[in-house]
C-alpha cells in the first residue's frame, strides 16, 4: 500500500515516581502509564520525490524538522535509505484531537505512529521490539506509544513491562487551553526542590526501580481493583505543578469531591483527570465540574482506558 492512517492514542500516568538523576541527565522513573480512546489521527503516504512533508493545522504544531514526527520519519529514512530511496518520500498529515503540551504524550504518540506506519508501508517487517528501540531514540513516552495499554515503565521511561488490561475504565480529562507546562521546566524545578531526596548510588536505583513491581498499584490492577486504583493514583510532579498553578488544584479538587474513583495531574500536566466506573458517570463528573467552574477556557473530554497502541484506522 502507498498510504496508511494511523490512530494514535493519548496516555495518562496512573503512577509517576520520580527515583533519582541518571548520568545521561534524564531522571529515573517508575511509572504506570495507561493508553485512553483521545487520540490522533495520522496519514501517512509516498510521495515522489525524496523529502518529508508534515501537515497539521493546529496553530500549536509546526510543520518542520522540528516536530516530533518529522523527526521519527527521518530516523527511519536513514536507518533504511535504500527502502527511502525507493519509495520517494513521505508525506504526513497530522489530525490533532489530543491537546497540546499537555501531560498526555501526544507528540509521542505520532511520532510511534510514524514509526508503525513507515513499518508497514515500506514493508519493513520489524518486531515491536524494535520499534520500540528507534522511538527511545525520539523521546522516553514513544516505546510505550508503540504498543499501548497498560505498563510499567522504568529507567527513563523506555523499559516496559506489560500489565493486565483495565479497558472497562472510564475517565474524564479537563484542560484550561491557554495553561501549557513544559516537560524540561517541570523536572528542572523538581530536581531544584526535591534532588536532596533523590536515591543516588546507581544500585539503589535499580532497586527502587524493582521495587515498584510489588507496589499497591501494579497488585491493584493485577486484582482490576478500581476503587484501590483510584485511591493510589500518584504523581511526583504535582508536587511542582499544583503550587505554581493553583488553578489546577482547583480543578483536581472539584474532581475529587464528585463520585470519581480518584483524580489526579497526568504526566507534567496540566491536564486533570478523574477515574469512573461507567461513560454515564463520567459525563455526570463533567456537567458537576463544569457547573462549579464556569470559565470558557476550560475544556473536557471523555474517554475510556485502552488496551492498545498504535492501530490502523477502519
Ligand atoms: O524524553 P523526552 O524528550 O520526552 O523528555 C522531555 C524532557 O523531560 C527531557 O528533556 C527532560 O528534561 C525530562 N525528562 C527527564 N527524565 C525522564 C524523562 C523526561 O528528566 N525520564
Amino acid at each position: 500500500m502507498r498510504s496508511y492512517s494511523l490512530i494514535a492514542p493519548a496516555k495518562i500516568n496512573l503512577y509517576l515516581e520520580i527515583i533519582g538523576d541518571r548520568p545521561d541527565g534524564y531522571h529515573e522513573l517508575a511509572m504506570v502509564l495507561q493508553s485512553i480512546s483521545l487520540a490522533d489521527q495520522i496519514d501517512i503516504r509516498s510521495i515522489g520525490v525524496e523529502n518529508i512533508v508534515v501537515r497539521c493545522d493546529h496553530p500549536l504544531v509546526p510543520e518542520n524538522e522540528s516536530n516530533i514526527a518529522y523527526r521519527a520519519a527521518s530516523l527511519m529514512s536513514k536507518q533504511f535509505p535504500d527502502v527511502f530511496a525507493q519509495y520517494g518520500g513521505v508525506e504526513i498529515t497530522i489530525h490533532k484531537h489530543i491537546p497540546v503540551a499537555a501531560g498526555l504524550a501526544g507528540g509521542s504518540a505520532n511520532a510511534a505512529a510514524v514509526l508503525v506506519g513507515l513499518d508497514l508501508m515500506w514493508g519493513l517487517g520489524l518486531t515491536r521490539g524494535e520499534l520500540q528501540e528507534l522511538g527511545a531514540q525520539l523521546g522516553s513516552d514513544v516505546p510505550f506509544c508503540v504498543g499501548g495499554g497498560t505498563a510499567l515503565a522504568t529507567g527513563r521511561g523506555e523499559v516496559l513491562s506489560p500489565l493486565p488490561n483495565l479497558d472497562d475504565i472510564y475517565l474524564v480529562l479537563a484542560k484550561y487551553r491557554k495553561l501549557s507546562i513544559s516537560t524540561p521546566w517541570a523536572y528542572k524545578t523538581y530536581r531544584r526542590k526535591f534532588g536532596h531526596t533523590y536515591v543516588t548510588d546507581t544500585e539503589g536505583q535499580e532497586n527502587s526501580g524493582q521495587r515498584v513491581h510489588s507496589e499497591p498499584m501494579i497488585s491493584a490492577i493485577a486484582n482490576h481493583n478500581h476503587r484501590e486504583i483510584g485511591k493510589l493514583l500518584h504523581n511526583d510532579l504535582e508536587k511542582i505543578a499544583l503550587p505554581e498553578y493553583p488553578q489546577l488544584l482547583k480543578l483536581r479538587e472539584a474532581f475529587a469531591s464528585e463520585n470519581v474513583l480518584g483524580a489526579m495531574m497526568s504526566g507534567s500536566g496540566p491536564t486533570v483527570f478523574a477515574l469512573t466506573e461507567s461513560q454515564s458517570q463520567a459525563e455526570q463528573v463533567k456537567a458537576a465540574v463544569k457547573a462549579k467552574i464556569s470559565d470558557p477556557d476550560l475544556e473536557f473530554w471523555i474517554a475510556q482506558f485502552n488496551s492498545s497502541g498504535i492501530s490502523i484506522a477502519d
